[in-house]
């Protein structure tokens, strides 16, 4: 099984998509959510919305809007992972355990924050005024988002290159005061982050907008995505366009109407349409066309809209479905992370090596380990406590061997955060099924048992 690359992208939920969003970003990251060989983590980042609004309508509103726009695309949420950034609490978590090994300097060096301290200056103003501690953090709070999943990869405008740059600094930092902590918590051997990059795809059109500059909200340029058909043809019929007559040559290349109508076409309508501007085709007409290839790509996934926006229900759900998905990642990780700064509450409370007699106490002196082949050929291991309880589940697993190497991970362990980290470590291909206290009791006494029986054997040879 070769590792897929973890890809993942914030969504910033502010306003209304648009057509420059849907081309530039919404579009790709859909199709790469199909693909085999990535995992993508898809979020709407809406505490980074509370930095820029502060109108909790339009916050709420958006939010709605942007989750209801990806999954009428038709994004995959099977694979990829889809949720809101304030369902996860581990980010606002990790945020502060970021925010304690960031050096102030870095933040002061944040384009977003010069350039309103720049704005101030300009007016006279104290250079801080008007400025909130959360503009200052932002790129604090971004970057747990990135870490607390180990992103590898992060495709982002190129506004937002440094920012990857900076969530790679603190993590840096943070693997570099506590990385040994981290692999003694979690006896492995690696560091607690992976050091994201940034990726910019030079492929992808930046859509311009009506009046030809960059199709952006800040311009009033913009064509909202889901516009009726209707509305949608006016909007296209107001593309700004030079004076050329019908008849006379028009220049594909410095046209803005040109430019959009390629995001949407193939590559032979677009030979097409280059051809029809050297003969003089007729903005009207060529207006016509655009948005009438526009309108075949989005007909469908705007009913869909429509639909999924007059049951808010039906999206809150599978927004809670794909937090408590990713929840599943973050939570034994942020478990191991406070464990290396020294915040490990959460075990202190639990012998890290019980007696036997105190599992028997619990009642699961004999757990088993039960493994074993299904019908799909592939295999499986659980672990059934001694009233028959299902503790442990493994997913599937293609080799034996493997079985054994995971069954050996989960005995060699004891204490929650090496459980934690343990199911880390096995990528989520085991699933808890009762109650974490007496599983991790469960292990510990079948991990005692197993040292038993060795130091009894060695005692022998
Ligand atoms: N700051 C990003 C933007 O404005 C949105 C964002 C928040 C993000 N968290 C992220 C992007 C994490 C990538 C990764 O576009």
């Amino acid at each position: 099984m070769t590792a897929k690359i973890r890809t993942l992208t914030g969504i910033t939920t502010t306003g209304t998509p648009h057509l420059g969003n849907y081309v530039g970003a919404i579009r790709p990251a859909i199709e790469a959510s199909h693909r085999d060989d990535v995992e993508s983590f898809y979020f709407l980042a809406d505490y980074h919305a509370l930095v820029k609004c502060e109108d909790p309508q339009r916050i709420a509103q958006s939010r709605l809007e942007i989750a209801a726009t990806w999954l009428a695309l038709g994004l995959d949420t099977d694979r990829a992972f889809f949720y809101r950034q304030s369902d996860i609490t581990e980010i606002p978590e990790l945020t502060w355990l970021l925010t304690c090994v960031t050096s102030k300097g870095l933040l002061n060096r944040a384009h977003a924050y010069k350039a309103a301290v720049d704005r101030n200056t300009a007016d006279n103003e104290d250079g801080d005024a008007g400025i909130s501690a959360g503009l200052f953090m932002y790129p604090v709070l971004m970057a747990a988002d990135i870490l607390i999943f180990n992103a590898q990869r992060v495709p982002v405008g190129r506004d937002q290159i440094q920012h990857i740059e900076m969530a790679r600094d603190i993590g840096q930092r943070f693997n570099h005061l506590y990385g040994a902590a981290y692999r003694a918590a979690t006896r492995g051997d690696s560091d607690p982050f992976v050091l994201p990059e940034a990726v910019t795809d030079e492929h992808v059109a930046t859509l311009p907008g009506l009046d030809g500059r960059k199709m952006s909200k800040s311009y009033n340029n913009t064509i909202p995505l889901w516009l009726s058909a209707k509305e949608m043809k006016k909007a296209v019929l107001g593309i700004v366009t030079d004076s050329r007559a019908p008849g006379e040559a028009k220049d594909a290349d410095t046209s803005n109407l040109f430019a959009i109508y390629q995001a949407f076409a193939s590559s032979e309508e677009t030979a097409a349409m280059r051809q029809a501007f050297a003969d003089g085709i007729a903005w009207g007409e060529a207006k016509q066309m655009l948005f009438e290839r526009i309108d075949a790509e989005l007909a469908a996934p705007r009913e869909r809209y429509g639909a999924l926006m007059s049951r808010p229900a039906e999206i809150e759900e599978r927004l809670l479905a794909g937090a408590k998905k990713a929840r599943e990642r973050s939570a034994p990780f942020i478990a191991a992370l406070r464990e290396s700064v020294g915040l490990s509450t959460r075990t202190a409370a639990r012998p890290v090596t019980p007696g036997r007699g105190a599992a028997a106490a619990h009642g699961s002196a004999s757990a088993q380990w039960k493994r074993y082949r299904e019908k799909d050929g592939r295999f499986y291991f659980k672990l059934v406590a001694a009233d028959g309880g299902l503790l442990l589940q493994s997913s599937a697993f293609e080799r034996p061997d493997e079985v054994g190497v995971a069954i050996d991970r989960l005995l060699a362990m004891s204490g929650q955060a090496a459980i934690d980290s343990t199911m880390l470590a096995l990528d989520g291909r085991v699933g808890i099924c009762a109650e974490v206290a007496t599983v991790a009791n469960a292990l510990a006494v079948l991990a005692e048992i197993e040292r038993e029986k060795r130091a009894a054997k060695a005692a022998q040879d």
